[in-house]
């Protein structure tokens, strides 16, 4: 009974080293702590206050087939400018972002330890990506997984082919989900709200908010289950006594 017990205020009490709200995740490129960073490169300013990227990585992030990742966003043809500028942003989110500890999830993958899930994306953002990316060409619907990677950069695989942005991405939502495989979901949630990321801000970062809201959201229904479970416990040990 007691072991019980015990093993049940470990679970709750565990995660307890890391601050879930100004963390980095255990990926590439990133940081171990984050921090000021002050030479933060053009679309990555907005993070120089409190980031897990560097100024070298946020440089990168802003030329064709950067070393980064050696990702080639110019696939099926080059992609258009306004375009782009939404993958940059995505990128600067991603390795700068000190607020996903709610999102981060552990995984088994040659380029990292761990990656963001269902990070709950603002509705304009999602939208407005869309809207300046909907006249492009790509050949997969998942940009994670499944390129031809032989060269050195992704190619499409064979058997694919190269097709129009609104056949292979029908609405801003299955665009947002499908592309990082799950790694953003849809929401309606304005950027007003304080329920949703925004890659796009300006001034201090109201990410931090957002995630403190999902994250004390979580915790609490984590103590909710684990009451439920004690007293569960409790009950069956004084029926066993019984
Ligand atoms: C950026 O610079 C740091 C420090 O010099 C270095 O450790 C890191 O590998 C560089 N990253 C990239 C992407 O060039
Ligand atoms: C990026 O990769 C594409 C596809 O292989 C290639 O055509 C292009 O020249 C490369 N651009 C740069 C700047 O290296
Ligand atoms: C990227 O490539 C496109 C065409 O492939 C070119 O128009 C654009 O100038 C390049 N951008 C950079 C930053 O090199
Ligand atoms: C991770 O994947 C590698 C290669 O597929 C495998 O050898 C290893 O056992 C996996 N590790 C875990 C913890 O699943
Ligand atoms: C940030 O500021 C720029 C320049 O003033 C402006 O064009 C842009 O719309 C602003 N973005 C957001 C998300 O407020």
């Amino acid at each position: 009974m007691w072991v019980v017990l015990a093993l049940l205020l470990a679970v709750s009490s565990g995660a307890l080293s890391l601050d879930p709200l100004n963390m980095c995740m255990d990926a590439k490129h990133h940081k171990v702590e984050p921090g000021p960073e002050g030479q933060l490169y053009s679309q990555c300013a907005p993070w120089r206050d409190n980031a897990c990227c560097t100024a070298n990585t946020t440089e990168e992030a802003h030329t064709n087939n950067s070393t980064l990742y050696n990702f080639n966003l110019n696939h099926c043809g080059a992609m258009s400018k306004k375009c782009e500028k939404h993958f940059i942003q995505d990128t600067c989110f991603y390795e700068c972002s000190p607020h996903l500890g709610p999102w981060i999830k552990e995984v088994n993958q040659s380029w990292r330890k761990e990656r963001i899930v269902d990070v709950p994306l603002c509705q304009e953002d999602c939208h407005d990506w869309w809207e300046d990316c909907k006249d492009e060409i790509t050949c997969k619907s998942d940009w994670h997984f499944g390129w031809d990677w032989d060269s050195g950069i992704n190619k499409c695989p064979a058997g694919s082919k190269c097709r129009p942005w609104t056949e292979v991405y029908p609405t801003p939502k299955s665009m947002c989900e499908e592309i990082w495989s799950n790694s953003y979901i849809y929401t309606t949630y304005t950027k007003s709200s304080g329920r949703c990321m925004q890659l796009w801000f300006n001034g201090s970062n109201p990410n931090k908010k957002v995630a403190e809201y999902y994250y004390n959201n979580a915790q609490q229904h984590q103590s909710f289950a684990l009451t439920m479970l004690l007293s569960l416990a409790f009950t069956s040990f004084s029926v066993m006594k019984h």
